[in-house]
C-alpha cells in the first residue's frame, strides 16, 4: 500500500488549506484513500461501509471497473474540444437520456454540477416563458451559486445572503412536522394549495417555472405524499407555469420503481435536473427538456467542460451498468428490507420519530416525544457508526436525520450490518433519550 498522510497530518494541512466552511461530516475524520464497490477504505486499511455514497452520488459502486475502464479509455483518446465542437460521447450521452426519461424531454445541456443543472433550466425556463419569478419550497436544496443558494429554503446554505429577486417559497410536504399542523389523512393537501397561494399573494400571478425535489434531500428525505405533485403540477398549469424536477439525488434509481423519482408521482415534469449518480462520482450534470422549451433560446450558450468527453464516456458507462446490472431492481429490493429492518429498530428506539423515502434514498428522523429535534445525539451516532466501520449521512434543516443512501449495489448482509451498527450507536444514546 502507498503510504499516507496520518488523518492528523492531513487535518492540519486542510485546515490551513481549504476555506473553513468546507465542512467536515465527522469531528474525527478518517483519510479515505480507496474506495471499492461499497466499501471505502482509510489510512490505515481500516474498511467502511459507505452508507451516503459521498452524498448521494456513488450510484453503482465505487470505482466500477465498467465505468472506470470506459473513462480511461476515454482519458487516452480525447479528453477536451468544448460545447463548440462536435464530439461522439457528448451526443451519445443525451441519447441515452432522452431513452430514460419520461415523456417528450430529449434535448440535453450537459453542465459540471447540479448546481448548473439548476441555473441553466432556470435560465431557459424563464427564457421560453417569457417571465421571470420563480417559485421554490422551504426545506430545498439546489446548489452553491448565488441563484441556486437564493432558491434554497434552508438557512443553513445562505450564511448573509443577499437574495436573487423574484424568489418565492411555497411550504413544502413535510407530513412529521406539517406546516399547517395536519394529519394526511385529513389534510386536503394543505401543502400542495399552497403553491396557489404563493402565487395569488406573493408573485405577480404571472410566475415562470416552479423547482422541487421530488424527495428533498439535503432536507433530510422528506417525502411527499402521493397526490401531492399532481395537484401541484395542476395549479402550476393553471397559472401556466413550468415545472422543473431536480432529480440531483433522486434520479437513476434510486427510488427504486422509477427511473426519475418525480415517476413515483405520476407527473410529467418540464424539465429533469440531474448530477451526482449520473457520474458516479465523476464530476457531471445535466438538464433535460422538450424540444419546443429547448427551442425557444436560439442565442449560443457555452460550457467549456459541459458534456466534454471524459465525463460524458463516463456517464454513458454509468447508465449501461445501471440497466445491464438491474441496479434500479436491487434499489427497489434492498430498500423494502432497510424499511423492514429501520421499523423493527424503531420498536428499541422510539426517537426514531420518523422513517421515510423511497428505495435507497431514506431518512430517519430522530426526535423525542415532543418532536424536538435531537441534534447532538444524531452527531454521536453517526460518529459511533463510523467508528465501527460503517458511513451514514447526515441532513435535515437541524441536522437530526440519519440520511442512508448507499451505492445501489448493497445487499442484505450489507444493510444486517448498518442496522446492527445503528443498534449499537443508538444504545449508546438511548438511556439520555429517554430521561430527557
Ligand atoms: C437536490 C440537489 N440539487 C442540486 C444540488 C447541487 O449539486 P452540485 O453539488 O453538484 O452542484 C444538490 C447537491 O447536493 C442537490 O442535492
Amino acid at each position: 500500500m502507498p503510504s499516507h498522510l496520518s488523518r492528523e497530518e492531513l487535518k492540519k494541512k486542510r485546515d490551513k488549506y481549504i476555506i473553513p466552511s468546507v465542512k467536515q461530516l465527522y469531528a474525527d475524520a478518517p483519510n479515505f484513500v480507496r474506495g471499492e464497490k461499497q466499501f471505502l477504505y482509510d489510512e490505515k486499511g481500516k474498511e467502511y461501509l459507505d452508507m451516503f455514497a459521498g452524498i448521494v452520488t456513488v450510484s453503482v459502486g465505487h470505482c466500477h471497473p465498467k465505468v472506470v475502464a470506459r473513462t480511461v479509455e476515454q482519458v487516452k483518446t480525447l479528453q477536451h474540444t468544448s460545447t463548440s465542437f462536435m464530439t461522439e460521447p457528448m451526443v451519445e450521452l443525451a441519447e441515452k437520456l432522452a431513452d430514460i426519461t419520461p415523456g417528450n424531454l430529449s434535448k440535453s445541456f450537459i453542465t459540471n454540477s447540479g448546481t448548473e443543472a439548476n441555473e441553466a433550466a432556470i435560465k431557459l425556463a424563464r427564457l421560453a416563458s417569457g417571465r421571470n419569478e420563480v417559485i421554490a419550497l422551504e426545506h430545498s436544496y439546489h446548489g452553491e451559486s448565488h441563484l441556486a443558494n437564493a432558491l434554497t429554503g434552508n438557512h443553513n446554505y445562505r450564511p448573509q445572503l443577499q437574495p436573487a429577486a423574484g424568489i418565492f417559497f411555497a411550504a413544502n410536504a413535510y407530513c412529521y412536522r406539517c406546516p399547517f399542523q395536519k394529519h394526511p389523512t385529513s389534510c386536503h393537501l394543505e401543502c400542495a394549495k399552497d403553491v396557489e397561494r404563493v402565487i395569488q399573494t406573493q408573485t405577480s400571478g404571472k410566475p415562470a417555472v416552479m423547482i422541487a425535489e421530488p424527495i428533498q434531500g439535503v432536507g433530510g428525505a422528506i417525502t411527499p405524499p402521493d397526490e401531492y405533485f399532481k395537484e401541484v403540477k395542476k395549479i402550476l398549469e393553471n397559472y401556466g407555469v413550468l415545472f422543473i424536477a431536480d432529480e440531483v439525488q433522486t434520479g437513476f434509481g434510486r427510488t427504486g420503481k422509477h427511473m426519475f423519482g418525480i415517476s413515483n408521482w405520476g407527473v410529467q415534469p418540464d424539465f429533469i435536473t440531474m448530477a451526482k449518480g449520473l457520474g458516479n462520482g465523476f464530476p457531471i450534470g445535466a438538464f433535460i427538456t422538450t424540444p419546443e422549451i429547448a427551442d425557444a433560446n436560439q442565442r449560443p450558450q457555452i460550457n467549456t467542460f459541459g458534456g466534454n468527453p471524459v465525463s460524458a464516456a463516463t456517464a454513458s458507462a454509468v447508465i449501461d451498468v445501471i440497466k445491464e446490472e438491474k441496479i434500479m431492481e436491487n434499489a427497489k429490493a434492498m430498500g423494502d428490507y432497510l424499511f423492514d429492518g429501520l421499523n423493527d429498530l424503531k420498536k428499541s428506539f422510539p426517537f426514531m420519530a420518523d422513517i421515510r423515502g423511497k428505495g435507497l434514498m431514506v431518512g430517519i428522523e430522530l426526535a423525542d416525544e415532543n418532536k424536538t429535534p435531537m441534534v447532538a445525539e444524531t452527531q454521536k451516532i453517526v460518529e459511533a457508526a463510523k467508528d465501527d466501520g460503517v458511513i451514514l449521512g447526515k441532513g435535515g434543516l437541524w441536522g437530526n436525520v440519519i440520511r442512508l443512501k448507499p451505492p445501489m449495489i448493497i445487499n442484505k448482509g450489507d444493510i444486517d450490518t448498518t442496522l446492527k451498527s445503528m443498534r449499537k450507536a443508538m444504545e449508546g444514546v438511548a438511556k439520555v433519550a429517554v430521561t430527557k
